[in-house]
């Protein structure tokens, strides 16, 4: 579905107390906004805000960042926010590249990428948030041990991604072709775009990989 541009979206970003606009302008790494030292949890992608949300309030304990890159997507997020939503998270308007300029070197506990854009073409491949660029800035923020988790419902980029993290030399927590009918089904939550596609009997991939030590 097309997002309709609103005329004043940036700016009711710049003015909601749940949104950050310009992280790289700020003056602080955006693992200090929470003013505590509980694990960070980022998504990239976060689309209108679903599992971002869902997990702030399942999990006080930890600070969530949801990243995303269009502003019309990110006002819609924004616009669902409530005013007893739960302290611990922020939409952030950006592009996730510039993750290594907005947090300290392994600042990170987990990321997130959700049904990301799967890109087809070969030309685009290095716009994937699973190239081997990407995984570098992941590395640099990320904290010993820390995670990334991938759901999607594209193979060939699922594929190229389990590819991506074997060269790289990451550790496989789990790989699942079907989550719904796996065992992994009973903790997830489920965004947006996963709703839609378990409604039209897609399968739907997931991987969880760590960071090595070293
Ligand atoms: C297919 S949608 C999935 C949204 C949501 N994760 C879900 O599963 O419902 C992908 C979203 O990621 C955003 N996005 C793609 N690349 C991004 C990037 N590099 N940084 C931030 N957001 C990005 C897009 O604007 C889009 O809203």
């Amino acid at each position: 579905m097309r997002l309709r541009y609103v005329p004043g979206q940036y700016q009711y970003l710049k003015n909601c107390e749940k949104a950050i606009t310009d992280p790289e302008k700020r003056g602080y790494k955006l693992n200090k906004a929470f003013g505590n030292n509980n694990p960070i949890h980022v998504e990239l992608g976060c689309g209108k805000g679903k599992f971002l949300r869902e997990n702030a309030v399942k999990n006080p304990d930890i600070n969530y960042f949801g990243f995303e890159k269009s502003v019309k997507v990110a006002y819609r997020c924004a616009k669902s926010t409530f005013e007893n939503d739960p302290p611990n998270y922020y939409i952030v308007y950006s592009n996730g590249d510039i993750l290594r300029e907005v947090f300290d070197e392994s600042s990170i506990s987990r990321i997130y990428l959700n049904f990301s854009d799967p890109w087809p073409k070969p030309s685009h491949y290095k716009r994937r948030l699973t190239h081997k660029s990407f995984l570098e800035v992941y590395k640099f923020v990320l904290a010993d041990k820390g995670e990334i988790h991938m759901k999607t419902d594209n193979n060939d980029l699922f594929e190229y991604s389990l590819e991506q993290f074997e060269n790289d030399s990451w550790e496989f927590i789990m790989v699942t072709r079907d989550l719904h009918k796996s065992a992994y089904k009973e903790d997830n939550i489920m965004t947006e775009y996963e709703e839609r596609f378990i409604n039209e009997g897609k399968k739907i991939n997931k991987l969880v990989v760590r960071k090595k030590n070293g």
